[in-house]
């Protein structure tokens, strides 16, 4: 069960926290995987502890050159492109009244146009090998709770999480009526143990006027039915799943793996 043997993947932000741990699982199931990323010291690590079966490239998502350059020397070194996974995001944690235009700016072009211009920069690879496959090629999308239902915490980020939830249905409907054999489909986690997850920890302290990082936690696994919060292991496997052609059958749907906490 979900094995990639064979296959070749590309994750952005892959350097830390979920793609991380997206690109080992991927490397254990059989693939060889690119991390792409903007933190090269961390990323050539991660990719180091990996051994052959996994190369570092930087990759600026907002860049369309950059997105050029990563692809083309992934395709050069293994042969082709197999999987996609849109994983570099950031979280903001402000209100609207408190954000800048700057920071929307910022936000929306990692999380919104680092989607669009990875999706697009990848097709011809994908399309290549996915006419190949029986099931064939896949992009997975990281999107959020947050891209389901509303966020107190953080309404900006929602909207560029609403907005990949979206643009995952619509670009598995444009694959499809072309006949484009690329499988697209977004995973939606609850609040991860990463730097990110810190983040929101932060900022929903900051939202209640206290310092207390550790009482934010707490409130945050409180709205975890399942009584803990995730690990990127949790998400890491959803992705490897949905990448695999044990989900064949499946594209433009999203893969909620949140302890619960969009069932209330
Ligand atoms: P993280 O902050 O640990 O890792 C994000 C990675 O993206 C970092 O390595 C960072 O350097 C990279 N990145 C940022 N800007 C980039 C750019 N311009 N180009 C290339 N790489 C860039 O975050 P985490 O938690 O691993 O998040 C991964 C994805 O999962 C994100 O899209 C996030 O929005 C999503 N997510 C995370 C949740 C959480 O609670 N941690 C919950 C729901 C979704």
């Amino acid at each position: 069960m979900n094995r990639l043997d064979g296959k070749v993947a590309l994750i952005s932000g892959a350097a830390r926290g979920i793609g991380a741990e997206t690109a080992r699982l991927m490397v254990e199931a059989g693939a060889r995987v690119a991390i792409a990323d903007i933190l090269d010291e961390r990323g050539r690590e991660t990719a180091r502890g990996l051994g052959d079966a996994a190369l570092y490239h930087h990759l600026d998502v907002t860049s369309e050159e950059s997105w050029g350059e990563a692809i083309a020397a992934v395709t050069a070194k293994w042969g082709g492109l197999d999987i996609l996974v849109n994983n570099a995001g950031m979280f903001l944690g402000k209100g609207i009244e408190e954000a800048t235009l700057a920071e929307w700016t910022r936000l929306a072009s990692i999380n919104l146009t680092g989607v669009f211009l990875g999706t697009k920069l990848a097709i011809p690879a994908l399309k290549e090998s996915g006419a190949k496959s029986e099931h064939g090629s896949a992009i997975v999308n990281l999107a959020s709770v947050a891209g389901l239902v509303g966020s107190q915490l953080d309404p900006l980020y929602s909207m560029t999480k609403g907005g990949v939830t979206l643009f995952t249905k619509s670009s598995a409907l444009e694959f499809s009526r072309k006949g484009y054999k690329i499988r697209v489909n977004s995973i939606h986690p609850g609040v991860i143990q990463t730097d990110m997850g810190d983040q929101t920890f932060t900022a929903r302290a900051r939202s209640q006027g206290s310092n207390d990082v550790e009482a934010a936690r707490q409130i945050a696994l409180k709205t975890h039915p399942i009584g803990r919060l995730g690990v990127p292991n949790d998400i890491a496997k959803g992705i490897v799943f949905l990448a695999s052609d044990d989900a064949g059958f499946m594209t433009g749907s999203g893969l909620v793996v949140d302890g619960g906490l969009t069932a209330q």
